[in-house]
């Protein structure tokens, strides 16, 4: 089945020029880009986006990275999209990300590590991730030949 998924070229992709890249690569894979905002996330937006982890130890150094400069905000549109997109993506520590992997060729360490997209064990959150970052009107639907 079709679905939406949220994806996020951080700062660190950003700054190295890897934007481009990591479009690239899930276009050519059949997913449908159906909305994307370069944008600077607010301190507030960075709180919600990663309420989940705000206990965790690393919640602070987490939020100044993503504040740390201008993000690719995007929504993705294909079957099963947020598990798909997750498997290019590879693992979060891209020192375990397989070879062939967004994190696996791209990633530094667990903070600089390319890329987000919405946990697919996580049923809604792409959903939620989406309505963060988008308001409906700024999400597109057409037809892709291939
Ligand atoms: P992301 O998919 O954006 O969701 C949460 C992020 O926390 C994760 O990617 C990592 O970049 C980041 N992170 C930073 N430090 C850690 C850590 N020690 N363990 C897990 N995730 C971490």
């Amino acid at each position: 089945h079709d679905e939406r998924t949220f994806v996020m070229a951080k700062p660190d992709a950003v700054q190295r020029g890897l934007t481009g890249e990591i479009v690239s690569r899930l276009e050519t894979r059949g997913l449908k880009l159906a909305g994307a905002k370069f944008m600077q996330i607010s301190e507030e937006l960075a709180h919600e986006h990663y309420a989940e982890h705000e206990d965790k130890p690393f919640f602070d150094d987490l939020v100044e990275f993503i504040t740390s400069g201008p993000v690719l905000a995007m929504v993705w549109e294909g079957a099963d999209a947020t598990r798909q997109v997750r498997q290019m993506m590879g693992a979060t520590d891209p020192a375990e990300a397989a070879p062939g992997t967004i994190r696996g060729d791209f990633g530094l360490d667990l903070s600089q590590n390319i890329i987000h997209g919405s946990d697919h064990e996580d049923p809604g959150a792409n959903e939620r991730e989406i309505d963060l970052f988008f308001d409906d009107e700024e999400l597109v639907s057409y037809e892709r030949a291939d």
